[in-house]
């Protein structure tokens, strides 16, 4: 697939994904909302012996992106209130079709990940940030709102950051994204892309199933009690030890040898 404001390339078992419009800092219009969602709903429609294994998704030039393009954002006073929500709807269903990836996204943030930047943050399944990096849901600063990033977000950094930082709309630095669970792991810029590449390396040995099913459990157990959660969690198990993938690990880990998934 070709893009006019992404780039994708595939290596083995890996895919990139970088937002490419540095002239404005990565800021997604909606022909950017609509690649970024066909490229997900492509990708996950791909079968599992032939789709990517991990996503790396970052940016082109100076940062990792600057949120919605206020220059798109500001022409939206000529759209009727139905063709604005239609917009904002359309990415709604970006974020969503991120979000909810059957493979493990993992975002690299140099530079700044402000606003819609932010959210995009929060849907990566692992964020590895250079050290220097700004974060911000600067939405209050420019008279709106982080609304189509908020369950994304909250879900990330809880009601109590929200509050503080969706309200000031202040920036914050890499090390207090890591204190929120906003990112995972917070590194010198040098080392950036060997910390990526350390947490790519995880998904040659975990098998791509478990791992997909791994990541539909967390939102699914997240919205019930524990005691209701408890026959879906056991139906999930049960399901995963009587699989074939299931079965070749543990297999493979009682005849002392490496899984078929395993990767070089
Ligand atoms: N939407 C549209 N254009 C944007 C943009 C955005 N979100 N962010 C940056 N740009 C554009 C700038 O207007 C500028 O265009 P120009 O060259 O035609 O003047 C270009 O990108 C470079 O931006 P500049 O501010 O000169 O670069 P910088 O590297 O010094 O700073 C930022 C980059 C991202 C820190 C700064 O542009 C910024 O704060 N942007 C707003 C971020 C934000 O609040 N996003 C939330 C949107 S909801």
């Amino acid at each position: 697939m070709t893009f006019a404001s992404l780039l994708v390339e595939r290596a083995g078992f890996v895919e990139r994904l970088t937002l490419n419009r540095p002239e404005v800092r990565n800021a997604f219009n909606d022909h950017v909302i609509a690649e970024l969602t066909e490229w997900a709903l492509h990708v996950s429609r791909e079968p599992l012996s032939s789709r990517p294994r991990v996503v790396v998704l970052a940016g082109a030039g100076k940062m990792f992106c600057a949120g919605a393009d206020v220059t798109w954002m500001a022409k939206t006073v000529e759209y009727t209130e139905e063709e604005n929500v239609r917009d904002a709807m359309a990415m709604s269903r970006m974020f969503h079709a991120l979000d909810t990836l059957p493979i493990p996204l993992v975002g690299r943030i140099h530079g700044a990940a402000l606003g819609g930047g932010a959210g995009l943050a929060a849907v990566c399944d692992i964020v590895v940030a250079e050290d220097g990096a700004l974060f911000g849901f600067t939405e209050t600063k420019l008279g709106i709102l982080p609304a189509v990033i908020s369950p994304f977000a909250l879900a990330k950094i809880g009601r109590s950051a929200a509050r503080e930082l969706f309200l000031t709309g202040m920036r914050f630095p890499a090390s207090r994204a890591k204190e929120i669970g906003l990112a995972h792991a917070v590194v010198p810029a040098a080392e950036l892309d060997a910390a990526v590449n350390a947490y790519v390396d995880e998904f040659k040995t975990a098998g791509p199933e478990a791992v997909a099913a791994a990541k539909t459990l967390i939102p699914t157990v997240s919205s019930h009690s524990a005691e209701a959660a408890a026959d879906l969690t056991a139906r999930a198990i049960a399901a995963r030890r009587v699989s074939k993938e299931g079965q070749e690990g543990l297999r493979a880990f009682l005849e002392k040898r490496s899984p078929s998934w395993k990767t070089q």
